[in-house]
């Protein structure tokens, strides 16, 4: 865009026309650069919540030992899904969220280690589910459990729950 001087300042005085019109200092010096300003990436709840809703929810299923292991393409493809959102939800929970005590969590190293094992587990279960295996189901599943349990072991012993369950009917314990 071209700067048109207001008339007034041409006939004011050499002096005065620095002083009045002169083109103002850039503020970029005393503003903080973009990066700086910009909010952290945050989760819209709690990490508890996240906890219940998604990483516990997609876990529930895969516990073959404990309920019925997949054997139709439907079941194996919600496997794939559940493995899916494990493996997600492992760098997800590395992003404070809305809970008081999210963000000493995520900036934690052994919350960070333990989140990426999480995600790693994630990793495995899918690839069993995408062979269809479910001894390697098993196996991922083992690598699960240890995940959840060695995190739990450091950051959640004492903790409430703040009332948030998960529904004792999920999943359904037959097909
Ligand atoms: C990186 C750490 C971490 C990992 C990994 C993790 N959790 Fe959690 N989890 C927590 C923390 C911390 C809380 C407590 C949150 C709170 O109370 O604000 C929690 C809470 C929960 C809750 C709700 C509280 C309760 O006791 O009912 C459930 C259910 C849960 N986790 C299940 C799991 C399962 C299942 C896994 C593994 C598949 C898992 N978690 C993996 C840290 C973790």
């Amino acid at each position: 865009m071209m700067r048109v001087l207001p008339s007034a300042c041409l006939a004011l005085s050499v002096a005065a026309l620095l002083g009045a019109c002169a083109p103002k200092e850039p503020e970029t010096a005393t503003e903080p650069a973009v990066a700086a300003t910009a909010p952290a990436l945050k989760l819209p709840v709690s990490i508890n919540a996240t906890m219940v809703a998604l990483v516990d929810h997609a876990s529930e299923p895969l516990w073959v030992d404990t309920y019925v292991a997949p054997t139709t393409d439907e079941r194996w493809a919600e496997a794939e899904y559940n493995a899916y959102q494990l493996a997600v939800a492992g760098k997800l929970i590395q992003l404070a969220g809305t809970g008081p005590n999210d963000a000493n969590w995520v900036s934690d190293d052994k919350w960070k280690a333990d989140a990426d094992e999480l995600s790693a587990a994630g990793m495995d279960a899918l690839a069993a589910a995408k062979a269809r295996n479910v001894d390697q189901l098993n196996t991922a599943g083992d690598r699960l459990v240890a995940a959840c349990e060695s995190c739990h072991r450091s950051f959640k012993p004492d903790l409430p729950t703040m009332g948030l369950y998960k529904s004792p009917n999920y999943p359904p314990k037959t097909e």
